[in-house]
């Protein structure tokens, strides 16, 4: 049997919970698993941006029909309705089988002593607290079953930090010693643990650190073939579509020009 079709059946009707589904990684993430499935899965698809949702919702309608979404405006980062999201999920949309911890931000480029205390504070809630929360509140389904799959995204920066990015750098490090206690937690389940950490990926993610300037967030990518959205949404749907003996604990993805954050050939 193909590959492709040894992973459709593997991921054939299993329901995945993305956050950050709005843009970036997290939405081509939801198309990639509808392609690797024939459209044979369930999504949950969660961000505060519900409009982006609903516009995403009507392309996976017309171009995948046998799939079953659900959209919802979330913010990860009210702790208080994270519990009661999952638990209020429609019926055929709660028996989670894949948790995809994707939503995350940077903010600024400001060093040590000048940067915001809000700043901090957003950053850590988004991609620390809430990751945590959110593994929290649908770790007990996958007990239950004794099997799913959680995928935290973590990044380079959460291996090798870098001058003006002290607070994004700190919170992906944890991002990875938060991935690599559970994944220690659980080691006698059938539940993966898998930390994907992706190099330079041209998304939204620039426009946000830089606060929408545009130019600025477009020069990051300058003369550079960054990797797309698409490239990490494959490695995810690749890592959570192995057989289950193997898990796909920790990968580091970069574009082929680039090898650390600094360390990026423009040309
Ligand atoms: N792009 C890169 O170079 C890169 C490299 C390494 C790692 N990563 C990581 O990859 C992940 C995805 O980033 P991306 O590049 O796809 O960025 P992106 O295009 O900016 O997408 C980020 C997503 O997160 C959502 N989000 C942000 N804050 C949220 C909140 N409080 N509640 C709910 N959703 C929230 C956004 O949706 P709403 O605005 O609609 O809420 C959006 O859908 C992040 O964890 C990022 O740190 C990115």
């Amino acid at each position: 049997m193909s590959q492709g079709r040894k992973a459709a059946e593997r991921l054939a009707n299993k329901t995945v919970l993305i956050t950050g589904a709005s843009a970036g990684i997290g939405k081509a993430t939801a198309l990639e698993y509808l392609e690797a499935s024939n459209g044979d899965m369930k999504l949950v698809l969660a961000a505060r941006r519900l409009e982006k949702l609903e516009e995403l919702k009507k392309t996976i309608d017309q171009e995948f029909p046998n799939a079953k979404v659900h959209v919802a405006q979330l913010d990860i980062t009210q702790a208080e309705k994270i519990k009661p999201f999952i638990e209020n999920l429609p019926k055929e949309f709660k028996d989670i089988d894949i948790l995809v911890n994707n939503a995350g931000k940077a903010l600024g480029t400001d060093r040590v002593g000048e940067i915001a205390t809000q700043d901090i504070q957003d950053v850590f809630d988004t991609n620390v607290t809430a990751l945590i929360n959110i593994t929290q509140a649908v770790l007990p389904i996958f007990q239950a079953k004794n099997s799913g799959d959680i995928v935290n995204l973590g990044s380079v920066a959460g291996r090798d930090a870098y001058p003006t990015g002290s607070i994004y750098c700190a919170s992906k490090f944890a991002v990875g010693a938060f991935t690599d206690s559970l994944r220690k937690e659980l080691i006698n389940t059938k539940i993966r643990v898998i930390l994907i950490a992706p190099g330079l990926v041209e998304t939204e993610f620039s426009l946000v650190r830089y606060r929408g300037n545009e130019e600025q967030a477009k020069n990051v990518y300058k003369d550079t073939t960054p990797l797309m959205a698409d490239d990490v949404a494959d490695l995810i749907v690749y890592a959570t579509s192995r057989k289950q003996n193997t898990v796909i604990a920790d990968t580091l993805i970069f574009p082929t020009n680039q090898a650390s954050p600094h360390h990026i050939f423009r040309g």
